[in-house]
């Protein structure tokens, strides 16, 4: 049986297959990102040259560092596709993402692609959204208004400020990460929709419907893709 960290360098292995030369992809963020990572930076230094549009801060630095040519959203246009990690996915193939802070800028990425392929090992898959909980990124300013928001309208049951040494964590566009928890997500679309409703909320960690496609490792070193309607 495989380790959780061989499993997911097997699908971040396996997914720098969908990389093509010419390519101007979305490069995700997150444990089994870095293994896609490093396998395109192999590929990149025998001659594949592609553009990446990275996903956060440390996905762009380690691109770099392993000699990837990076690029601003902007200047690139519409992406052929981005690969991605994910915390949770459901049968649907909707997702829980942020578990690392990169939320807003991944889905403004995945966005901006024709085509969102998200790499995880088996554990990530779930019958019903909700057991990892679901980060929303908000702005600083009032951001306990935004808890009272959330939980006068009973949007779940409890709501954490994500913290790192006793301080709020800061994402990379300079915002706070609150997480919530719930027994289960009933509605993804609809909380996704109550959530925006709240001002201050700047994006949620719920990627409906954004992703076709799933690159699934497993303990016994298979690897699958699964597809969503
Ligand atoms: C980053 O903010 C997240 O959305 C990651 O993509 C997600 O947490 C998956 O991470 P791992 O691949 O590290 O489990």
């Amino acid at each position: 049986m495989l380790s959780r960290e061989e499993i997911k360098k097997n699908v971040g292995i396996y997914a720098a297959g969908l990389v093509k030369p010419g390519m101007a992809i979305g490069l995700g963020t997150g444990t089994t990102a870095y293994w896609l990572i490093k396998e395109l930076g192999a590929r990149v230094k025998e001659g594949l040259q592609i553009m990446v549009i990275p996903t956060s801060a440390k996905t762009g630095q380690l691109a770099k560092e392993l000699g990837i040519a990076v690029s601003d959203l902007n200047a690139a246009g519409e992406l052929a596709l981005t690969i991605d990690g994910a915390d949770e996915i459901d049968p649907e193939g909707q997702l829980i993402k942020g578990g690392g802070g990169a939320l807003l800028q991944e889905k403004i990425v995945a966005a901006a692609s024709r085509e969102l392929v998200i790499i995880a090992d088996s554990s990530k898959q779930v019958d019903q959204l909700g057991k990892f909980p679901l980060p929303v990124e908000v702005i600083p300013f009032g951001y306990k208004q935004v808890i009272r928001q959330i939980n006068q309208q009973g949007l779940c049951s409890k709501v954490i400020l994500r913290q790192v040494n006793g301080y709020p964590f800061i994402t990379d566009h300079s915002h706070y990460i609150l997480d919530c928890e719930f027994v289960k997500i009933e509605d993804a679309s609809s909380l996704n929709v109550l959530l925006h409703g709240i001002p201050g909320v700047v994006e949620t960690g719920l990627f409906i419907h954004m992703t076709k496609r799933a690159i699934i490792g497993y303990p016994d070193g298979r690897v699958e893709v699964t597809m969503y309607k």
